[in-house]
C-alpha cells in the first residue's frame, strides 16, 4: 500500500485495487486565515485527482476544498461516504459534480472490487466537527490503514478488532481558537496553552497506545497564519503556550517516551507500506533542516500569498447589509424552536462589530428572552469581537455554521463569565433547521439516557462514562486529589461534589470508595 502525502490532513492511498483521495485542501480556509503547512499548492494535482474513490472525512472547510474539488478532482471518482444523520456533504459534492456514492454504514467493512476493503467510523454528535467527523480504515493484501484524522473516537476498539494496524495516521496538533483569542493576562493565556498543548500531545500518545500500528504518521495540522494579523499563531517563537506544534515537534515529544516508529508525511512524501516495513521517501533532502528553516520558508509563502489575503479581505465587506436585522431575521426563528441549547447557553451573548472607522455596533443574542436586539448595558456570559465586515459576510452568503467560518478564523477576541460553554459554540455551528433539529434531538437523547455503570477509579466511584462524550473513564480519566480530568477532550470534574469545572452542566456521578457499605 503507498501512501502519498498532499499536505494537512490529506494523502493520496494507492493499492492494487484502486486509489484513494482522502481530504485534498489547498485554498485557504476561514476567512483566509488557515493555510495548509507545508505548501502544497506545486504538487501534481492533475494527476493526484485521477482516482477511484474520494473520501471527504467532514466538511470543515480545511478538509472540504469546494474549489479544489471542482477543479482537480475526477468526477468519475465514486465518493466514499460517511454516515452522517444530515445529508449535507452529500449534498455540497453532488453540487460539485460528484454523482457516484458508496453510502457507507458506520463501523461496518465494505469489501470493493479487487478485493479492497474499507470502513468508515462516522461520529455524530453536536460537538463532532460541523455535525459529524469520521475515520477510513482501509485493508488491502494484508495490510491495515487507519486515516483517524481528526476525528476523536472514545476508543480504536472497533479497529483494533478487525486485525493489526500498520499505518496509524491522526492529528496531534491545534486546531482550535483557545486560549489564544480569550482576553487574558498574557501569563495566564501561556499557561492555558501549554496545557492545552500537553494535553494534545497525551491524547495523541493514549490513541496510539490503543491500536499499536506499526507506523505512525502525525497528520491533520498544524495549518499556518500568513495573515499579518495572525502571524504570531505560528509555532516559530519558541513559546511553550502554542497550540500549534508542528509535526517535527511530535516527533521529538514521541521520542522522549521512548518511540520511534514516527513518519513525517510532508506534500510529496511517498511512505510505501508492507507487513513488515515502511520504505518512505522524502521530498526535501533533509526533513529536519527542513523544520529548522521554518520562520523563513513561511516568510517566503507568505510574499506569494499576499495578494491572495488583500483581495480575499476585500470581498468580505458589504455595508449594504443591516447588521442587526440581518442577525435578528436568521437567529431568532431558531432561538424560538431551541430548548436545550437555549438552556445549555442560559444567557446573553454579545456581539462587538467593528467597522472600518473604528465605531462599534454591540447586538446582543438574548438566549433566555429568544430575542436578538442591541446591548443594553448588562452583564453577558460571553462576549465576542470582530470585524464587522466578517459578519455582513456571513449574512451575505447565508452560512449556517459560525464555527466553520468565523470562530475558526481566530480572526476575533473574547471574554466569558465563568466555565467554557460548549452550547454556545453548538448553537453557532447549527444556524439552519436541519442542524439545529439534529442537533436539539441529540442533547434530549443524551440528557434521558442514564448511564448505569460506575467504576472505582483510585479512591473514587465514579460513573464509567464521560458525562461530556461518553469516553470510558476507565481508559480516559485521570484522578488527582479530588479532580479527575478525562484526558479525551481535556474536561475537569470536581470529585467531591462531582461538578464539571470546565463547562456548565455535565454533572458527573462520583463518590468516595470508602463510603460504600
Ligand atoms: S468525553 Fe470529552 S472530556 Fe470526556
Amino acid at each position: 500500500m503507498r501512501i502519498t502525502g498532499t499536505g494537512h490532513a490529506s494523502m493520496r492511498i494507492d493499492t492494487g485495487a484502486g486509489s484513494i483521495l482522502c481530504d485534498p485542501w489547498v485554498n485557504p480556509a476561514y476567512f483566509a486565515s488557515w493555510f495548509p503547512f507545508p505548501d502544497n499548492s506545486q504538487l501534481d494535482w492533475e494527476t493526484l485527482g485521477q482516482v477511484d474513490y474520494l473520501y471527504v472525512s467532514h466538511l470543515h472547510r480545511d478538509h472540504f476544498d469546494a474549489a479544489h474539488l471542482s477543479r482537480f478532482v475526477s468526477k468519475d471518482a465514486t465518493v466514499l461516504l460517511p454516515e452522517y444523520p444530515t445529508s449535507e456533504l452529500q449534498d455540497q459534492l453532488e453540487a460539485l459534480g460528484f454523482t457516484r456514492f458508496l453510502k457507507t454504514v458506520s463501523n461496518q467493512v465494505h469489501e470493493l472490487d479487487g478485493g479492497l476493503k474499507i470502513m468508515i467510523q462516522a461520529l455524530t454528535s453536536p460537538t463532532d466537527g460541523p455535525i459529524g467527523d469520521s475515520s477510513l480504515w482501509v485493508e488491502y493484501d494484508g495490510v491495515r490503514l487507519l486515516n483517524q484524522n481528526d476525528a476523536r473516537p472514545t476508543d480504536l476498539m472497533r479497529f483494533a478488532e478487525l486485525g493489526h494496524v500498520h499505518a496509524h495516521l491522526l492529528q496531534f496538533s491545534g486546531a482550535i481558537w483557545y486560549p489564544m483569542v480569550y482576553e487574558l493576562p498574557q501569563a495566564a493565556k501561556t499557561a492555558f496553552g501549554k496545557q492545552k498543548r500537553d494535553r494534545q500531545f497525551d491524547r495523541t500518545f493514549r490513541y496510539i497506545d490503543d491500536l499499536k500500528a506499526s507506523w505512525v504518521f502525525p497528520i491533520a495540522g498544524p495549518p499556518c497564519f500568513l495573515d499579518d494579523e495572525l502571524w504570531q499563531f505560528n509555532d516559530i517563537f519558541g513559546d511553550e503556550g502554542n497550540i500549534f506544534p508542528d509535526q517535527s515537534e511530535f516527533i521529538r515529544e514521541y521520542g522522549k517516551i521512548g518511540r520511534d516508529n514516527g513518519v513525517v508525511l510532508l506534500p510529496g512524501t511517498v511512505a510505501t507500506v508492507g507487513l513488515d516495513d515502511c520504505v518512505v521517501t522524502q521530498p526535501v533532502d533533509d526533513v529536519d533542516a527542513f523544520f529548522a528553516g521554518k520562520p523563513e520558508y513561511l516568510r517566503a509563502y507568505q510574499e506569494r500569498q499576499r495578494p491572495m489575503i488583500e483581495a480575499a479581505k476585500k470581498s468580505w465587506r458589504h455595508p449594504e447589509i443591516d447588521v442587526l436585522a440581518g442577525m435578528k431575521a436568521r437567529i431568532e426563528p431558531l432561538l424560538e424552536e431551541s430548548i436545550y441549547l437555549a438552556k445549555g447557553v442560559g444567557g446573553p451573548v454579545r456581539f462587538d462589530l467593528v467597522g472600518d472607522d473604528d465605531t462599534v455596533e454591540s447586538i446582543v443574542v438574548d438566549f433566555p428572552e429568544k430575542q436578538v436586539r442591541p446591548y443594553a448595558d448588562e452583564k453577558v456570559r460571553y462576549r465576542f469581537r470582530t470585524e464587522r465586515s466578517l459578519v455582513e459576510h456571513l449574512l451575505h452568503v447565508g452560512e449556517v455554521d459560525w464555527v466553520n467560518s468565523l470562530f475558526l478564523s481566530c480572526r476575533f477576541s473574547a471574554a466569558r463569565i465563568g466555565q467554557y460553554n460548549e452550547f454556545v459554540y453548538a448553537f453557532f455551528k447549527c444556524l439552519s433547521e436541519e442542524r439545529l433539529q439534529y442537533a436539539e434531538g441529540w442533547y434530549d437523547e443524551h440528557e434521558k439516557h442514564t448511564e448505569a455503570e460506575d467504576v472505582t477509579l483510585d479512591d473514587w466511584v465514579v460513573q464509567r462514562r464521560c458525562p461530556h462524550l461518553k469516553a470510558d473513564l476507565t481508559r480516559f480519566g485521570i484522578v488527582d486529589g479530588e479532580t479527575l480530568t478525562c484526558q479525551l477532550h481535556g474536561w475537569r470534574f470536581d470529585l467531591a461534589t462531582g461538578k464539571c469545572l470546565t463547562s456548565v452542566g455535565h454533572q458527573l456521578r462520583a463518590r468516595r470508595a470508602s463510603t460504600e457499605d
